[in-house]
């Protein structure tokens, strides 16, 4: 196989990976999210699966390696493992990874496997279920500690991804930092983006959490390996299974690394999650025209998004952030 020439943006980034959100819809209500829900897009604006994995394979061709499926809560969109397995067989792409909140998780695990799904980022803030209904809206935790050890059982690659908000559950980073402990997970404490109703809460910064972990072990290590597509900087605690990473796009701005473009479930090619800017895909995808001109039209918009990649976000300065969606409606 030829391989594609690397996609690089104005700025010299290698651009390789893609998350697609699948879906606007979730099962959750999480406060920081859509704690109201959101209004949804009536469902023949959603991108059929045909159309996504068409886009795939002109991400494919461009030179995207690695592809995350999002949503919402992507795991609510039936077909969502065959759509995975789809994806999976297109040349070029190499990886494909499932970001979920894990209630549904248990129930399509052995389907995802199935489909060859490469690992999973389950979201989990809190350990308490009583907090963990409060702060999902509804959620019944016990679903998603038994998606993520059955996930764990079947050898999957697993990350959990944890907000800590400031007053409510910051107190239990070292519980969820232990879930590192017996399992070989990766937990990631990510800062709270002001995107949507984040803007509404004050984010706990990963330095604070990094200071709380160095206090409590004191042999924490710096970790230089990478572990996936993202940005997160990675400690070992000496007998832990798992590592414990960082995200801290607020206070750590790691623009400079940026590897992705991220397309909407209606279709809608970001360039950036800070600003409002964006590639209407559905509409070159759905224009009667020729195959093949519609596929060159397909490459050009994923060129172009690439392209007008900004350097960075604004996240420090809310008034400059022109992005008005909630996360949910543009895949977190
Ligand atoms: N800031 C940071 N993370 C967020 N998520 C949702 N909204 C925000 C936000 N404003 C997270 C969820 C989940 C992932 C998909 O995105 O907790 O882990
Ligand atoms: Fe759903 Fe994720 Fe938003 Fe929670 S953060 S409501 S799980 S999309």
């Amino acid at each position: 196989m030829v391989r594609a020439k690397p996609l690089r943006d104005n700025f010299g980034r290698l651009i390789d990976y893609m998350r697609i959100s699948v879906t606007d819809r979730c099962n959750l209500r999480c406060t920081y999210c859509m704690p109201d829900g959101v209004q949804l897009v009536p469902a023949k604006q959603i991108l059929t699966f045909e159309e996504i994995v068409d886009v795939c394979r002109a991400a494919a061709k461009l030179g995207i390696r690695k592809i995350k499926i999002t949503g919402g809560e992507p795991l609510v969109r039936r077909g969502c493992p065959s759509l995975i397995g789809r994806i999976k067989e297109i040349t070029g792409v190499e990886q494909v990874t499932l970001t979920t909140n894990g209630i549904l998780l248990g129930e399509y695990l052995d389907a995802l496997l199935d489909n060859g799904l490469d690992a999973v980022n389950i979201s989990l803030d809190t350990l308490d279920a009583d907090r963990y209904r409060k702060m999902t809206g509804c959620g019944e935790l016990s679903f998603v500690l038994e998606s993520l050890d059955r996930a764990v059982k079947s050898r999957l690659r697993v990350k959990i991804n944890s907000v800590l908000q400031k007053g409510i559950n910051d107190r239990e980073w070292d519980d969820l930092a232990k879930l590192a402990q017996n399992r070989p997970v990766d937990v990631r404490f990510i800062e709270i983006m002001p995107i949507g109703c984040g803007k509404r809460y004050e984010t706990v910064s990963g330095d604070e959490v990094l200071a709380a972990l160095r206090g409590k072990y004191h042999a924490t290590e710096r970790e230089l390996s990478v572990h996936g597509n993202g940005p997160a900087v990675y400690y070992r605690i000496p007998g832990f299974m798992g590592s414990i990473g960082f995200i801290s796009a607020v206070h750590g701005k790691f623009c400079d690394s940026c590897n992705r473009i991220r397309m909407t479930a209606e279709g809608e090619l970001k360039p950036c999650l800070c600003y409002g800017e964006s590639i209407d895909m559905r509409e070159i995808l759905r224009s009667s025209i020729s195959e093949e001109v519609r596929d060159d039209k397909v490459c050009e918009a994923i060129c172009g998004a690439v392209r007008q990649k900004p350097a960075m976000h604004c996240f420090e300065s809310k008034e400059q952030i022109s992005e008005d969606r909630q996360m949910v409606q543009i895949g977190g």
